[in-house]
């Protein structure tokens, strides 16, 4: 088994990729690192401990993390997720009967890592603030992760502004430092894939139909769907988050690209934005692995 570590600012589709890992024997959830993103870093904590509760591993420690982005003094939030994060179904879950583990995100990733006898996978599925933070303050640790599976950025256009995606938005120097500068083994799983690998309203029926913790989570949907519904006309959502953390369970269910990137990090109407070079025949001396397309009867099964 592979362990894994999230980071995440719950969030709908955050809470279906904690369950996808929960339920994942491939892999073992060793911690869990919460970052302010759809919602203030207050709520996306609290959301994280209620919904390990509903998967019953209170015994994964959660590490509280960045309640602001690096540089921009405040963060943006989302309008997507509602003011709970959980589009106004939080009280749904059970109310966290533990608290959160006394290191903040940067420490308790440091320890994980220190302690792994195998190298660990971190998925970072919100802004990538609290992993540009381990990365700046533990350079030496970098070889113990054997790979990071980032959900962000869009090639070909954003879902917060016309250019950028909300967790690469939310904290582009941050990105920029995790995407680009950073030279660990990395996998970017953009909206363009997660969007193409939608879920049906019907496909979400039929989990509510079935036993379990997944069941309850469809129960966060509505106005998720609605949202979706309303812009896109789908009947359906995206579960972006979730996608990533397929990858991390079965490597390879997403075959990747590699392209030269870079981060948008000016004032302009383009920041946030992903650059991605996907000219013909550039020599360029760093690429980042972009997935671009997916085993999608495999996610989805
Ligand atoms: C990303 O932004 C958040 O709203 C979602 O949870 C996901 O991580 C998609 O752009
Ligand atoms: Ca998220």
């Amino acid at each position: 088994t592979t362990p894994l570590i999230i980071d995440t600012d719950p969030g709908v589709d955050d809470a279906f990729a904690l369950a996808l890992a929960a339920a994942s024997p491939e892999v073992e959830l060793i911690g869990v690192t919460t970052v302010f993103g759809n919602v203030s870093l207050e709520n996306t904590t609290r959301n994280a401990l209620r919904l390990l509760a509903l998967l019953d591993r209170d015994d994964v420690p959660v590490g509280v993390g960045a309640s602001r982005p690096l540089v921009h003094p405040h963060p943006h939030l989302s309008s997507a997720h509602g003011s709970d994060g959980l589009s106004g179904f939080a009280h749904t879950l059970p109310e966290p009967t533990r608290d959160v583990d006394g290191r903040d995100a940067v420490t308790l990733m440091r320890d994980l890592l220190e302690r792994a006898d195998r190298p660990v996978t971190i998925v970072p599925i919100g802004p990538l603030t609290n992993v540009a933070l381990l990365l700046a303050a533990h350079p030496g640790l970098k070889p113990k992760i054997g790979r990071l599976v980032v959900m962000g950025g869009g090639v070909n256009g954003g879902n917060v502004t016309a250019t950028a995606e909300f967790n690469v938005w939310s904290d582009p120097e941050a990105a920029r430092r995790v995407l680009v500068e950073e030279d660990v083994p990395t996998t970017l799983v953009p909206m363009d894939l997660t969007r193409r690998c939608a879920v049906s309203a019907e496909w979400l029926d039929a989990l509510a139909r079935t036993s379990g913790a997944a069941a309850t989570l469809t129960g966060l949907t509505p106005d998720y769907l609605a949202t979706y519904r309303r812009f896109l006309g789908w009947d359906g959502m995206a579960v972006h988050d979730a996608v990533a953390v397929a990858e991390a369970v079965r490597p390879g269910i997403l075959a990747a690209t590699p392209f030269p990137v870079d981060v948008d990090c000016s004032s302009g109407p383009n920041r946030g934005a992903l650059v991605v070079d996907q000219r013909l025949e550039v020599d360029a001396p760093k690429t980042l692995d972009i997935a671009v397309d997916a085993d999608l009867d495999g996610l989805r099964a």
